[in-house]
Parts: C-alpha cells; sequence; structure tokens
C-alpha cells in the first residue's frame, strides 16, 4: 500500500466549508444514527467534501468533518488516510484509476499504462489543463471485463490501446462517451458466438416440473405401497414442531435488546477439553461402573481433613492442586524463594545454574 500523505501546503486552501445544499444533505445523513453514533456519518461527510472539493480532500475538509461530528481531528484524518477512495492531491477533472491487478494485467493492463504515460505523464500528476490525472490501484471487481479502468465515477471496460487513445480524445474534445464495455460486447455477454444455455427449451416453459418427473419416471414407492408389498418401512420421522413467530421489534427495541433472563444452563462439564472430564460426574461414575458417591460424604467433598489417606493415616491432607499448578503462585517475589535465600544479600548469593556436587 503506498503512503498517504496530505498534500504540500501550497497546494491547500486556506478554508472549506460545506455549501448550503450539502448542509442539508449532511443532517439528513446525520439524522440516520442514533445519538451519540453521529461519528459513524464521517465517511458519507468525508466523501461529500472530496465531491465538492473538485475530487480531493484538503486538510480544512477533515478538520470541518471533525468539527461537524465533534471528533478528534486525528479520528478523522486516519479514516481519510486508510480508505483509497479518498485522493488527498489535487485530482484532473477526468480522474484515472487504472487496474493493474492480475487478470487485467494478462490482458494487457500494462499498455495501457504506456497510452497513460505518454499522453498524461507520471501517476498523481495533473496535466497542465488540469484535465486528468490517473492512478494504478487494485482489482475494481471488473475482471470479467478486464482490462479496465475506472473514470471518475464510471468503468470503461474491455480496453485496447486504440480504444483508450480514442476515448481520452473524445473527453479531452468534450465528446460524450459511454461508460462499460468498449469493444461492442454487451455487459459480459461472452466475446463472440454464445455457446452455452442455448436450448430454447430452456427459454419456453416446457422443462418447468421436469424435476418431478424424474422421480416418477423412477418408480419410487410410496410408505403404503411399499408395505403392500411386503417390504420394511422405516419409521416416520416426527413433523418439526412449528417455529414461534418472532415478536416484532422496533430498529430501537432490536438494539438495545438483551437476553432472556433464565437462560438455559450450561453442561457441567462445557468448556473442559476433551482429556479433562469433568472430576466426579455422576454420569461418569456410573458409566465406568462405580458406585455413586454417599450422601454423607458429598457434604464432607470440600472439608480437606475428611479425605481418604486423612481417615486412614491422620495425616493432614493438602488442599488439591490442579495438575498444571503443584504449588501456590507466590504474590511478593521473596515469597517464591526459601526463606534463607530471600534474606540473603546479592552479593552472597550463589551463582545460578548446576553446582558440581549436585552433578
Ligand atoms: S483485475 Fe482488473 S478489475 Fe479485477
Amino acid at each position: 500500500m503506498s503512503v498517504r500523505r496530505l498534500a504540500p501546503a501550497e497546494d491547500q486552501p486556506a478554508s472549506f466549508s460545506f455549501t448550503e445544499e450539502n448542509e442539508r444533505w449532511i443532517e439528513k445523513q446525520i439524522a440516520k444514527y442514533p445519538d451519540g453514533r453521529q461519528a459513524s456519518a464521517v465517511i458519507p461527510m468525508l466523501w461529500q467534501a472530496q465531491k465538492q472539493h473538485d475530487g480531493w480532500l484538503p486538510q480544512r475538509a477533515i478538520e470541518a468533518v471533525a468539527a461537524r461530528l465533534g471528533m478528534p481531528v486525528i479520528r478523522v484524518l486516519e479514516v481519510a488516510t486508510f480508505y483509497t477512495m479518498f485522493n488527498l492531491e489535487p485530482v484532473g477533472r477526468w480522474f484515472i484509476q487504472l487496474c493493474g491487478t492480475v487478470p487485467c494485467h494478462v490482458k494487457g493492463s500494462l499498455d495501457l499504462k504506456q497510452v497513460l504515460l505518454e499522453r498524461i505523464g507520471d501517476q498523481q500528476h495533473v496535466t497542465a489543463d488540469g484535465n486528468f490525472s490517473w492512478l494504478e490501484v487494485e482489482c475494481l471487481g471488473a475482471c470479467c471485463n478486464a482490462p479496465m479502468l475506472q473514470i471518475n465515477d464510471d468503468y470503461y471496460e474491455d480496453l485496447t490501446p486504440d480504444l483508450l487513445i480514442k476515448l481520452l480524445d473524445d473527453l479531452a474534445a468534450g465528446r460524450e462517451v459511454k461508460p462499460g464495455p468498449q469493444n461492442g460486447r454487451h455487459a459480459s455477454e461472452p466475446h463472440d458466438a454464445v455457446k452455452t444455455l442455448q436450448d430454447p427449451a430452456l427459454f419456453d416453459g416446457s422443462l418447468v416440473g421436469s424435476w418431478r418427473k424424474r422421480f416418477e419416471q423412477q418408480d419410487v414407492k410410496t410408505p403404503d405401497e411399499a408395505k403392500a408389498a411386503g417390504e420394511v418401512v422405516p419409521p416416520k420421522a416426527p413433523e418439526p414442531a412449528p417455529a414461534a413467530a418472532p415478536t416484532p421489534q422496533t430498529e430501537k427495541q432490536a438494539a438495545t435488546a438483551t437476553g432472556p433472563n433464565d437462560p438455559k444452563p450450561g453442561r457441567p462439564d462445557a468448556g473442559r477439553p476433551e482429556h479433562s472430564a469433568a472430576a466426579d460426574a455422576p454420569a461418569q461414575r456410573a458409566k465406568s461402573g462405580e458406585e455413586p458417591v454417599a450422601a454423607a460424604k458429598q457434604a464432607d467433598a470440600s472439608d480437606a481433613s475428611s479425605k481418604e489417606g486423612s481417615e486412614t493415616t491422620g495425616e493432614p491432607v493438602p488442599a488439591p492442586q490442579s495438575e498444571k499448578s503443584e504449588e501456590p503462585t507466590p504474590s511478593r517475589p521473596s515469597e517464591g524463594k526459601p526463606a534463607a535465600a530471600a534474606d540473603e544479600p546479592e552479593a552472597s548469593k550463589a551463582p545460578r545454574g548446576r553446582s558440581k556436587e549436585t552433578e
């Protein structure tokens, strides 16, 4: 992506303000958004400012949009510099965007580029008469009519160098030009003879319902016919319950709607990785043939002193730890060291690594 900067100071106008007509248009755009969301109108407003200002956005227009929407200027500048549809430097009366992506490239966009270089000059350079400037861009979404380019708001497709030269001559002379394919074909229909969808039956209605006839011809039995013929008939699937009609909502209600007050509870093992099943789920015990946990034991489950082991040895049993954490994480650095090491002065500490004796 190219670096996108504001035009140099000498090209910048001293001021910018929207025309009255555009002010009315802006009012309507802003009214489309809920209170507090007026910033959502930033792109339409920048676009309108660009249209008003000969096809490019000066710094003052960006500031005017920020002031109108109560946004920091930097936020509007971020939008203007991110979207390549906003021109930050002056453009010609006819601003040409040449597609240079692969389909157009293999169909000859390099030849068109040569024409533009010879007729107009370098990219982002406006001709002396102010008529033309051009820019190479990525795919414009008309690849089936490659090679193509966009002039202001219109596409001109199926171009050759000669067709492009004629197009530029016509524009410069003020003659009317026709957007779309320039080689005479209609839209993106085949270039020459039509080779597909030629069967007249496709268009005279005679094929309507033909898919149903196919099944009739295959002699598929109804359930009753199959029963009479002594065939096993699979049980009929239950009819699905009709879906409840959605409650009509206004747009505002839909925007502020929240979830139900009594959400369905999640499964006890929901969210657990497959290898780590619930520790003591009754269903799991039943599956593995174990006895269910007695009610009395369940009551003691959180009491560490009543755990298995303490009953036999009398030793206190530590609180259960997860597989990943054998020791509690210290909350202070000094708690992570043995008491002696924590109190030891820095200089007297043994160097890190294994000592010879331990090896
Ligand atoms: S590649 Fe040129 S329009 Fe898509």
